[in-house]
């Protein structure tokens, strides 16, 4: 039997028919926003927390010809929205003449197919290079001129030291985002990314005379703050040239701040004319091994610098991370130093393998507000919509079942009432504290969550670790003995805690179901054999949502 039951205590109900019709329409929204309280954030969307259910398409699929193939794709994974570049060299090729058709028909495609998008600024950096740039700006190196290596050498990254450069790269960015605030009253696009995976591989910094002129001279007062100098392990009265300052760390620092300065220029000048939310990507170093400058880009927002950015591109809402790191401990690491008072989590691109999928629910947990694997059109390749609907499988399982549910997720995540399990690489046991409550996952391996998962089990005995990793848990407590869980090949059990340790439980009830327009639609009530025992299953291939209570004698 199907029957339709409010959840009574789910905080924020919306009504998500209100915001399908919102799409077609050109009426003026409220500008998306990204907010902060208690430490944590939410991106507001028409007034109300939205978690960003995001594919980003390949580099060079911006264009009409290749989207019928990322809608092909969107709709399979069931993204409620698509991350786009939008390309400089594309948008002004001659220099002050402006083609915006490109820019429309994202959007109004986009639109049609009932979707948000965020916008990524192709221009000055990309991947640490200069290959956006209009070909009237390549062809003048006085107008960009690139990185010189320590020893002289020419190194392929366009040198940050560069007002010339920034004026143009500013006055292009402005005048995209004053189009856009014409064009999307509605505010299909939610937020923009300035530039793409800035800093430079191949040289620290840049050596150039121009360069080592501004090297040798003070750091900048906005790197001189108590706050700052804190955080990057400095006395907080510290002052003067960046060697003396930063020593060891200045060269990278210098890179750092230069091309945050430059980026965050960028942005103030499209922020100025409309001010939507923007934010950069990072490629990652390390997140625990603390490598050297030189084996990783230099100068982009990785973890280590990102005081220096926030200090210096206050324009900029957040940096985030491009997760590409499939080990646990180290991708969880990420997330841990991504998640800042100052910096909400937003991962704008993740892998699109299985085993990525699970850090949906860790991003979740840690109040992020979107995650975006990368690559999810076809690239050309003609692939058609079974291939699309195979390949995007496992992250269409999650997206078919989080969407209906992506306000509240959103809202939970905002309250901080989400926390998360993923299974490890060793498939041991993890256990979650709820206060009065303990719950423990286990996995089985492959097909885990089945019959052959135990509960009580530790870690898989040796050679089990081949086996990929893909298990996970969420849990919302709604109340103290209330909980919504969602899950997927993996098996819990539940053990009184704190104030009810040793006390005598039992599940109250356990409904199975899914939400649709902030209402829980059940499936059914999980009793007998489907809680007694074993404990309650997840099985692999399918998302389940539980909304459970317990209760004590
Ligand atoms: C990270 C970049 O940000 C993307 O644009 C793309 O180049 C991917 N790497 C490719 O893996």
């Amino acid at each position: 039997m199907k029957k339709a039951m409010a959840l009574a205590s789910v905080v924020c109900v919306v009504v998500l028919s209100a915001v399908t019709a919102a799409w077609g329409q050109a009426a003026a929204s409220s500008m998306p926003q990204i907010v902060e309280k208690d430490g944590r954030h939410a991106l507001l969307v028409d007034g109300k927390p939205f978690f960003m259910l995001g594919g980003q398409i390949h580099n060079s699929s911006s264009w009409p010809g290749m989207l019928p193939a990322v809608w092909s794709a969107v709709g399979a994974m069931h993204a409620n929205t698509v991350e786009m570049p939008i390309y400089w060299e594309q948008i002004e090729p001659r220099q002050g003449q402006f083609d915006f058709t490109l820019v429309d028909t994202l959007l109004q495609q986009a639109r049609d197919h009932h979707v948000h998008v965020v916008f990524l600024w192709f221009a000055t950096w990309k991947n640490g290079s200069d290959h956006y740039l209009p070909q009237w700006v390549k062809l003048d190196p006085t107008k960009h001129p690139n990185i010189v290596g320590r020893n002289g050498q020419p190194v392929d990254s366009p040198s940050p030291i560069n007002p010339a450069g920034m004026e143009l790269d500013s006055k292009a960015f402005a005048a995209v985002m004053a189009h856009l605030k014409d064009a999307d009253p509605q505010h299909t696009l939610l937020m923009v990314q300035v530039e793409n995976e800035t800093g430079a591989w191949g040289s620290v910094r840049d050596y150039s005379p121009a360069a080592q002129k501004v090297f040798e001279g003070q750091v900048p007062a906005e790197l001189l703050t108590p706050t700052v100098l804190k955080q990057l392990n400095r006395p907080v009265d510290a002052k003067g040239t960046w060697t003396e300052v930063f020593g060891a760390d200045a060269d990278e620092y210098f890179q750092a701040y230069s091309v945050a300065h430059y980026v965050g220029q960028v942005a103030a000048a499209g922020k100025a004319v409309n001010p939507l939310p923007m934010y950069v990507n990072a490629a990652l170093r390390d997140p625990i091994t603390n490598p050297k400058a030189s084996t990783y880009e230099s100068g982009g927002p990785t973890d280590n610098v990102i005081p220096i950015w926030k200090a210096a591109a206050p324009a900029l809402d957040l940096v985030a991370p491009d997760i590409y790191i499939p080990d646990s401990t180290k991708a969880l690491k990420v997330m841990d130093l991504y998640t800042r008072p100052d910096n909400a989590l937003m991962i704008p691109e993740i892998g699109s393998s299985a085993e990525y999928t699970r850090y949906i629910y860790a991003d979740l947990a840690h109040g992020g507000i979107g995650f975006s694997p990368f690559g999810i059109d076809d690239n050309g390749r003609a692939a058609g919509a079974e291939a699309d609907a195979a390949r995007l499988a496992p992250l269409a399982q999650e997206y078919a079942v989080l969407g209906p549910m992506d306000r509240e997720l959103a809202q939970w995540a905002f309250d901080g009432k989400i926390k998360a399990i993923v299974e490890k690489e060793d498939h041991a046991n993890q256990t979650l504290d709820l206060g009065s409550w303990q719950m423990t996952a286990s996995f089985g391996g492959a097909g885990a969550g089945g019959r052959g998962a135990r509960a009580g089990a530790t870690a898989n005995p040796a050679g089990a670790a081949a086996t990929p990793a893909t298990g996970r848990l969420l849990v919302a407590t709604l109340g103290e003995n209330e909980f919504v869980l969602l899950g997927t090949n993996c098996r819990i059990t539940v053990a009184p805690a704190g104030a009810n340790k040793g006390k005598a439980w039992h599940f109250l009830k356990v409904e199975e179901g899914h939400y649709d327009n902030g209402t829980f639609n059940l499936l059914r009530i999980r009793n007998g054999d489907e809680t007694d025992g074993q404990g309650v299953r997840f099985d692999a291939g399918m998302t389940a949502v539980l909304h459970m209570t317990l209760y004590t004698r």
